[in-house]
């Protein structure tokens, strides 16, 4: 059978996307958008937005002639069979829905079909809320073409689950089809044309009311927020465990088949034009029918304090971040993507900002996008380089793959201070901390023990030489101790003697221990604590002295890989060059 002829109305993600697919497996498409700028860009053959293949494909499409895009709404209906709704639904201020522009194309396309011989299919691609298609949609097409459903014309609302970064692949690998019709006739012409379009590789079809289909979409994007949500719940509970790690936690879950492994990956929170808005929207929605939905909410409310949660854990690494340059690694909302809409990384450069950082950004796609939103707030980095360099914290907020590849060498190398604040988990947790200071999300610390923190902690406060002894056995009872300086008794003072003592040879005994230094948690009863000792090491030539405190920062922060924790050997090393 011959291909339809469809047409797109809106040529964002969506509409763009499916209408090159189309075309690159021989149907004749035609887009149309209320942006005429946008047609023209398009009929140049550049996509508005970054996503992967689309580029190349409208390239082709165009070149074999069977895209082309149109300033007349009544012309993209009149050259085809089947029209999509692909046009934007975003949000009002108050979270609702915004249908203006599914109103706008229901009564270009009504009008359209008023003077339409043959038969047309509409079909609702936009996300709406529940009841939009029988309420909105077909009401407005019904009244400008003055013809009811199902005369001349069908409707159907058939939802997307495009991921932007990729939208090809899941254009052509789609999960299933879910069709949502008025009728059988128009169900019927929407899986002809899929089957048309898939061939032997239809993927499963569900067939339903246009009201389920609608609910299918927001139910969807509920729960997939809702697992990061979920998994992020729990980073931040293993954050504050020491040996707690919530990529073990995800895999461990993972592995349920009732739970499965994706969408757990926790990070910075979910960004992007779909999650927040849909979730809005079905909140709102159900409150306006008396029906709460608290796992939204509370879905919504995770994801809300997330992106903050790596500026916290820069403030860990590095103290008070008031004049510090900070480097923001990554401001899309994913990887694979220019685009920065409700993307965390928006968020976080906020509140570096009003913590008085000095903050660099990069990102390989959405520089462009970052100028419109920070203005002259932050400086532009030009390459990964140029925004480590002479830097004292970075912080990884979107995992493309040029950051994954980084090691801990170059951080060292370019920093004035090697500090990383992985966000996406990309990094080896192992690895990175042993050589440079390094916090990472849901990673429960072995940080506390990292001799380059401690360090840092007590040159932070300004305070004396410090020792940091890791895995002795009476520490391991003050990890989770009421709140603020600790007390503690002389067996611990002198337990750590004695080991050092053992281990080294050197005959120290320390002079005054200088406090705990302590890392507030989020439970207002607990802290996590690193033991911070003076000592004085009487060999002879070496005395407390801030001379010492250099000495040894500078010895930490140099760290070669095997002496990572064993501050032991530092003092050994420091002493034979004093002698
Ligand atoms: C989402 C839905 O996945 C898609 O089905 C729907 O059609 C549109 O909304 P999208 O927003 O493009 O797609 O991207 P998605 O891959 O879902 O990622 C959303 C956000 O969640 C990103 O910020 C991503 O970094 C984050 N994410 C995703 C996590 O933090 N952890 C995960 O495990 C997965």
């Amino acid at each position: 059978m011959m291909n339809r002829a469809l047409s797109f109305f809106g040529l964002g993600y969506v509409g763009l996307t499916s209408a090159v697919c189309f075309a690159s497996r021989g149907f004749k498409v035609i887009g149309y958008d209320a942006d005429p700028q946008k047609i023209e860009l398009i009929n140049s053959g550049k996509p508005p937005f970054y996503e992967p293949q689309v580029e190349d494909l409208l390239g082709e499409a165009l070149g074999s002639g069977l895209l082309s895009c149109t300033h007349s709404p009544a012309g993209a209906v009149e050259g085809s069979h089947i029209t999509f709704i692909t046009v934007g639904t975003p949000s009002n201020l108050d979270g609702s829905i915004n249908l203006e522009q599914v109103k706008s194309a229901s009564k270009q396309i009504g009008q359209a079909l008023s003077g339409k011989g043959d038969y047309h299919l509409v079909v609702v691609r936009s996300t709406v809320t529940p009841g939009t298609t029988e309420n909105v949609v077909k009401p407005i097409i019904e009244g400008y073409s003055g013809r009811r459903c199902g005369e001349g014309w069908g409707l159907c609302f058939n939802p997307e689950f495009l991921k932007e970064g990729s939208a090809v692949r899941d254009t052509f690998n789609p999960d299933r089809i879910v069709i949502g019709e008025f009728d059988r006739t128009s169900g019927d012409m929407l899986e002809e044309l899929y089957r048309g379009f898939y061939g032997d590789e239809m993927p499963k079809t569900i067939r339903t009311s246009p009201i389920n289909a609608e609910l299918v979409k927001y139910a969807n994007n509920a729960f997939l927020a809702m697992k990061i949500s979920f998994i992020n719940m729990m980073a931040n509970l293993c954050q504050k465990l020491p040996e707690a790690d919530v990529e073990v936690i995800a895999e461990g879950i993972g592995l349920d088949k009732r739970i499965g492994p994706l969408f757990l990956k926790a990070g910075a929170g979910w960004g992007g034009s779909c999650l927040r808005k849909d979730l809005e929207a079905i909140l709102d929605y159900a409150l306006k029918n008396h029906v709460e939905l608290p796992l939204v909410e509370a879905t919504l409310k995770v994801n809300n304090a997330q992106p903050y949660r790596l500026v916290e854990l820069a403030k860990g690494l590095i103290g008070e971040l008031d004049g510090k340059r900070i480097s923001v690694l990554g401001l899309a909302f994913k990887p694979e993507t220019d685009d920065m809409r409700d993307a965390v990384s928006i968020k976080i450069v906020k509140r570096l900002l009003e913590e008085g950082a000095r903050v660099a950004v990069y990102d390989p796609k959405a520089m462009e996008n970052a100028r419109r939103i920070f203005g002259e707030s932050v400086e532009y980095s030009g390459s990964i380089e140029d925004c480590l360099r002479g830097s004292e914290c970075a912080l990884i907020v979107t995992e493309w793959d040029e950051f994954r590849k980084l090691t801990s060498q170059d951080y060292i190398k370019l920093m004035k201070i090697p500090a990383v604040v992985d966000g996406r988990r990309i990094y080896d947790a192992e690895s990175f901390s042993s050589k440079l200071r390094f916090a990472a999300v849901g990673l429960g610390e072995k940080r506390y023990y990292n001799p380059a923190l401690a360090v840092n902690a007590i040159i932070t406060k300004g305070d004396g030489i410090l020792l940091v002894r890791r895995g002795i056995e009476p520490f391991k009872g003050l990890w989770s101790l009421p709140g603020g300086f600790i007390e503690y008794d002389e067996t611990v003072e002198d337990s750590l003697i004695r080991e050092v003592k053992e281990e080294t040879g050197l005959d120290i005994k320390p002079i005054r221990v200088l406090g705990v230094y302590s890392q507030p948690t989020r439970s207002p009863t607990k802290h996590v604590v690193t033991i911070c000792y003076q000592c004085s090491i009487l060999s002879g030539e070496v005395k407390p002295s801030n001379e010492n405190i250099e000495a040894r920062f500078f010895a930490v922060e140099n760290l070669p890989e095997q002496l990572a924790f064993d501050h032991l050997t530092i003092i050994r090393d420091h002493l034979k060059s004093k002698r």
